[in-house]
């Protein structure tokens, strides 16, 4: 992986991110696709690779998931507990925060009714990570893989030192077997946020959701 995509990256720019935006980050509510996507499914156990600030992991906790959330940075995890921390025992009994490099980190097989990944960039690895996300998802269960499309002008700051960042929703759709795999999503849509300096942006994400076949 690029070399400023690496553990020491992510470690650094979360501690800067809740030294300078703290409020702003435990104040952001989950990710849209991820309610639009998820939000009607019968709880169950659910994956959250690459979990960063938590906020999806607590939404689906909230929600009656059992929910594994992994990361690869420790300032991460730590600001991510404690925020769950906040909400009480009914939140932090359904999360089990891990730390791990999802470049390497095999999921078990069929465990989970819903996988979930937001953002996570890993673009040397990332068909392999796809595929060993998309194994670990139960039959019947749910593949739900959001991601930075392709932008229209050519990307500043951070993304435009690795544009291999980007994926589009039907490239992701073409890895998975059409024999095991039903596709519900596969699109661009876009979304308002707010960015790792506090500014509000608009994002245009890649947006795919699999049921796998019972
Ligand atoms: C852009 S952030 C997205 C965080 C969160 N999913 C969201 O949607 O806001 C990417 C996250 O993936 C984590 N990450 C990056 N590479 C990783 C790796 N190899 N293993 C585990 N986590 C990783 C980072 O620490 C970071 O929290």
């Amino acid at each position: 992986m690029p070399e400023e995509f690496g553990k020491e990256f992510w470690e650094k720019r979360w501690e800067e991110a809740y030294r300078d935006h703290a409020a702003a980050l435990r104040g952001r509510g989950p990710n849209p696709h991820l309610v639009a996507e998820a939000g009607d499914l019968a709880p169950g156990t659910a994956l959250d690779a690459g979990c960063g600030h938590g906020v999806d992991a607590v939404w689906l906790a909230s929600r009656g998931w059992q929910v594994t959330a992994v990361d690869i940075a420790t300032s991460a995890l730590r600001h991510a507990r404690e925020h769950a921390e906040v909400l009480g025992t009914e939140i932090t009994n359904r999360i089990d925060w891990v730390l791990a490099d999802l470049s390497s980190w095999t999921p078990a097989e069929e465990h989970f009714d819903l996988v979930s990944t937001h953002y996570v960039h890993l673009p040397a690895s990332r068909d392999a990570l796809f595929r060993r996300l998309a194994a670990a998802v139960a039959p019947g269960g749910t593949l739900l893989i959001i991601g930075h499309h392709p932008p229209n002008q050519q990307a500043t700051g951070s993304h435009a030192a690795a544009q291999e960042v980007y994926f589009t929703a039907e490239e992701v759709a073409a890895g998975l077997d059409p024999d095991r795999w039903d596709i519900a999503v596969a699109e661009t849509r876009t979304r308002r946020d707010t960015d790792h300096n506090g500014q509000e942006i608009t994002r245009r994400d890649a947006v795919l959701r699999a049921r796998r076949c019972p």
